[in-house]
């Protein structure tokens, strides 16, 4: 018999690598037609890096864009946040590095606001790191933060305290989900909140077609590097032998729907081992690898009507390419 491959959990248990969700999510979605994986893997520590790379890089934009919002419009974010002053909540889903709530957070201390800062994301590499810095970078903070799955640790949040809740999902990271699953990612935030809690989320919209798709399929090669990350991740975590120079990687943006694309592409008849299993892929045969949907402003005030929010402000940068947009539980 073949022997078991084992890895290494967080807590440092080891334990059958065909037991852990990245396999079994990795595996389902080889053994699918047409093949594609899960972008939420794309961030451990290395796609942690690469993505602040990408942030850093020239076409990319959406966080460049975010943090001239944030910058600029802190005071009256600020203030629709607070409301009538009640003590709450502030959870963020996906906090990543927390650059740009950071803006939101040192003011709102500033101003004596009366809130925890409940960070969730899927990293328990970003998650560390917040809990770790945040207290010196803004002393006074109240932070308690949480690493897995957003609705888990929602679920967590409701029972650390009946506070007020206000949610922030800012970089687009609601982009990651084709229309109908964000339709129905926010029907399901909406029943984890109580009515008067409010939503701050950021929305990438649609503009120029070519502008949209340069930041996908930058010059230097960021983005491609950032897909390959998820390949070279099953290759470390799950013993797999993917040869990432077989892979090229296709963006491809549609500006009627908004749906902006990733790929990559086998380039040749090739067999991939993971764990025991072997993957066959066809010279040019693809792995769809994500979704970052861009919208319109309308778009986004039906979305929230759907799904049981009021839009209440729209705060845009001033090349309007992007929009953090408050919404209040009805
Ligand atoms: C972190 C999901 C907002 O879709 O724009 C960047 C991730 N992917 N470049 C996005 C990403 C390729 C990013 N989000």
């Amino acid at each position: 018999m073949a022997p078991q491959v084992l890895t290494q959990t967080a807590n440092g248990e080891h334990m059958d690598i065909t037991d852990c969700q990245f396999y079994k999510d990795v595996m389902a979605g080889l053994t699918s037609t047409p093949k594609h994986l899960d972008s939420k893997y794309f961030y451990d520590a290395h796609g942690d890096k690469l993505f602040q790379d990408l942030m850093n890089c020239e076409e990319y934009y959406p966080t460049n864009c975010e943090m001239e919002i944030f910058t600029n419009q802190t005071a009256d974010i600020c203030k629709a946040l607070i409301g009538n002053g009640d003590a709450f909540d502030l959870i963020e889903l996906g906090a990543g590095d927390a650059t740009k709530s950071t803006k939101l957070l040192k003011h709102l201390i500033d101003n004596e606001a009366d809130f925890t800062y409940l960070p969730i994301d899927i990293s328990d590499n970003v998650i560390s790191y917040l809990n770790m810095t945040l207290p010196v970078t803004l002393p006074g903070i109240e932070i308690t933060g949480l690493n897995g799955e957003y609705f888990d640790m929602l679920k967590k949040a409701a029972a650390i305290s009946d506070k007020r809740k206000v949610v922030m999902f800012l970089g687009s990271n609601i982009g990651n989900m084709p229309v109908a699953d964000a339709e129905g990612f926010c029907n399901e935030l909406r029943k984890h909140l109580s009515p008067g809690d409010m939503l701050l989320i950021g929305v990438d919209l649609k503009k120029n077609p070519a502008t949209v798709l340069a930041a996908y399929n930058d010059r230097k090669g960021i983005t491609k590097r950032f897909n390959l990350n998820l390949l070279e991740r099953t290759n470390r975590e799950l013993g797999a032998n993917f040869n990432v120079n077989q892979f090229d990687h296709y963006a491809m943006y549609d500006p009627e729907t908004g749906a902006c694309k990733s790929y990559l592409i086998s380039g040749a008849a090739q067999d991939v081992k993971i764990g025991e299993e072997t993957i066959s892929f066809a010279k040019d045969e693809y792995i769809y690898m994500e979704i970052s949907q861009k919208y319109a402003v309308e778009q986004i005030d039906e979305m929230a009507r759907k799904s049981g929010f009021k839009p209440l402000t729209l705060f845009s940068d001033s090349k309007d390419w992007f929009v953090d947009t408050i919404w209040q539980a009805v």
